[in-house]
Order: C-alpha cells, then structure tokens, then sequence
C-alpha cells in the first residue's frame, strides 16, 4: 500500500466526538502495551504519527487518524494498564464496546494480541463483539521478534486454536507481516 498522508484527525472518549465522515474505517485493539500504535505506525510508515510509550496505558481514548484521504484508522485504548483494577475496566468497556456496535462506517477490526500470550477473558469477548457485529476480524499476534522462529510456529498454532481462526505473524520493530496485513486489510477499504 503506498501510503501519501497520515494525519491525526481527532481524539474522542464519547460518541459524539467520533469524526463525521463516509470513508471506510479499520479499528486497532487489545491489551494495553502489545503495541497497537507501534502496528499503525509501522504499516503508514510513520514513525511518529501515534504516541507510543513503554508504559502501559499510553491511549486512553479512541484516536482516529486519516490515512491517504481514503479510508480512517482508530487507535482504540488498551486495557490492562491498571493491572486488576475494576475502575479501569469500567471506563473501557462501554468506550469500546459503543464504538464497535455504533460505528457505521467500521469495516474491520484488527486484534493485536502479544505472541507470547495466551488469550484472556477480555480478548474472548473483543472476539465476539466483532464477530457478533459482522464486521471483518483479523487477530495480529505482535511482537514476534521477541520468539524464536520454531517458537513464533508454535505459539501461532496454538493461537489460531483458541482465537478460531488465522493469525497473522507480525512485528512492529522489525516489519515482519507488513506486507501480509495489508493484504487482507485490503479489500476492506476498498470502495
Ligand atoms: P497502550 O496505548 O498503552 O494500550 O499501548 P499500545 O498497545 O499502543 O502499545 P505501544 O505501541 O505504545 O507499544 C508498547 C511498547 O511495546 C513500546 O515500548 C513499543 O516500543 C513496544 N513494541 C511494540 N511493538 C513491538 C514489537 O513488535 N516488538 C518489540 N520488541 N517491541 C514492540
Ligand atoms: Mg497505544
């Protein structure tokens, strides 16, 4: 994909903050720190476009970026940060859960989990919302280059069991499955 502009547009915590617009959107989520802005800045080729941090908890709002005047994509907020902490997850859910059943122009949603986990209770049902809404779903398993290429094998498989489904290898450092994401991410801005 050659990407021409990537401009951040807005930032929202309600519905009525979301942009006003008609282009086909592609939504980034899971667990706080598996590196969904690093994902979105990698494959615009931006390095800069979107906050990332070390620390936990970086995006706490939904943050929607206009790529090539073409299609949207929103950096959704992680959860996790606050590890066992109710108020957080309380603030979270109906954030994300809105946005996934409201959001008209959505097309897909790609769940970046972390290679080295198993999926938690919370990521089981990011899976149903989307597959619930009908939208595309594309699970991302980031950080790859922190396993060993027979580890990455094993740890997809397994994945791919329990999210159902493929998984797409990814790594945000290193580029790796840059290609293959936008190949599947696609036909879903296309218009
Ligand atoms: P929140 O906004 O807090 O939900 O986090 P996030 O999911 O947006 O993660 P972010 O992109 O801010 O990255 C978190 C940390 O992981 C940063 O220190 C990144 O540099 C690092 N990171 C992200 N992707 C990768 C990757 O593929 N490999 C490695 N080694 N580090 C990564
Ligand atoms: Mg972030």
């Amino acid at each position: 994909m050659k990407i021409t502009s990537a401009d951040f547009i807005k930032s929202a915590f309600k519905k009525s903050g979301w942009p006003e617009s008609e282009l086909p959107e592609i939504a980034f989520a899971g667990r706080s720190n598996v590196g969904k802005s690093s994902l979105i800045n990698s494959l615009v080729n931006r390095k800069g476009l979107v906050k990332t941090s070390s620390a936990p908890g970086k995006t706490r709002s939904l943050n929607f970026f206009d790529i090539n005047n073409n299609f949207i994509f929103t950096d959704l907020p992680g959860y996790g940060y606050a590890r066992g902490h109710p108020e957080e997850i309380r603030k979270w859910k109906p954030m994300v859960e809105n946005y996934l059943k409201e959001r008209g122009t959505l097309r897909a949603l790609v769940h970046i989990v972390d290679i080295r986990r198993k999926p938690d209770e919370l990521e089981t049902m990011i899976t149903k919302w989307a597959r619930g809404a009908g939208m595309g779903y594309i699970v991302v398993a980031n950080k790859s280059d922190k396993l060993s290429k027979s580890k990455c094998k094993s740890a997809v498989l397994e994945l791919e069991k329990a999210f159902g489904g493929d998984v797409i290898v990814f790594s945000a450092k290193t580029g790796v499955g840059r290609k293959e994401l936008w190949g599947v991410l696609r036909p879903f801005i296309e218009r």
